[in-house]
């Protein structure tokens, strides 16, 4: 087997946190923290409000979610041509807090239901990025109940399948991201990171995947070690400069 990946990608998702002074505060002082850095497999997903207002900070400023149709009636959704003509390149499609699928939940259990995003509209939003030149990070991954059932290969190959299906050209990675590991400290063993992600460049025909949950400046050169781990995928540590330097200094000094 043959992993596609030159350099290793870094993907920071701020998830529903920061604003336009305390968000470019993080940027430039992340910068001073790491340094040189090939700026091209760096990206910080934020939220699309701080998209303009952070896209002169020198660093690739992406997204968290996109529609999958162009313009319309759809009240409080955002348009894959709209990103693309802000210059977006990287937009996170399907994360599991997205479907739903909480590491440690702090809403109401009766409001899961929001949070409706399924394999079929993944698959529609992707397909979306491709006609618009965007580049999708697609997540997939196990909930612990699965994962407890023996079920992580079938629930990650079927998400990615479905993800992918008809979509022809494909100029996105994956993102395997269990969902019992994602903001709660508990990381993916890395062996076992390494393999799930391999079931995933497989199943995707040679896509690079990157490995979410709870990547840290203190695990991630174990995981990027892994040549099936192809970056990662980085939610609290991406709001600490310190730690996001010393994730991408792991990344790109393999
Ligand atoms: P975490 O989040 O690094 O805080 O676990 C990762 C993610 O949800 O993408």
């Amino acid at each position: 087997m043959i992993f596609c990946m030159a350099s290793k990608l870094v993907v920071g998702n701020w998830k529903m946190n920061l604003d336009p002074e305390s968000g470019g505060r993080v940027l430039s002082d992340f910068q001073k923290a790491a340094g040189e850095f090939d700026p091209a497999s760096v990206a910080f997903c934020v939220p699309f409000p701080l998209i303009s207002p952070l896209q002169n900070h020198g660093v690739n400023i992406g997204a968290q979610d996109v529609f999958w149709l162009d313009s319309g009636a759809f009240t409080g959704f955002t348009s894959p041509d709209l990103l693309a003509k802000m210059g977006v390149e990287w937009i996170i499609v399907g994360h599991s807090e997205r479907r739903g699928r909480f590491g440690k939940l702090d809403v109401p259990e009766s409001t899961l239901p929001f949070f409706a995003e399924t394999d079929e509209t993944v698959n529609l939003k992707v397909k979306a990025c491709e006609r618009h030149g965007l580049r999708a990070i697609v997540c997939v991954g196990e909930t612990l109940a699965e994962r407890d059932a023996g079920k992580t290969d079938e629930i990650v190959s079927g998400q990615v399948r479905r993800a992918l299906d008809g979509v022809a050209t494909f100029h996105g990675v994956l993102a395997y991201e269990p969902v019992w590991a994602i903001g709660t400290g508990k990381t993916c063993d890395p062996d076992e990171a390494a393999r799930v992600c391999g079931l995933v460049w497989q199943t995707s025909e040679g896509r690079t995947c990157l490995y979410g949950g709870s990547v840290s400046a203190a695990n991630a050169a174990d995981l990027f070690a892994r040549d099936e781990i192809g970056g990662g995928l980085v939610g609290g540590a991406s709001l600490k400069p310190a730690d996001f330097a010393a994730i991408v200094g792991a990344a790109q000094n393999r």
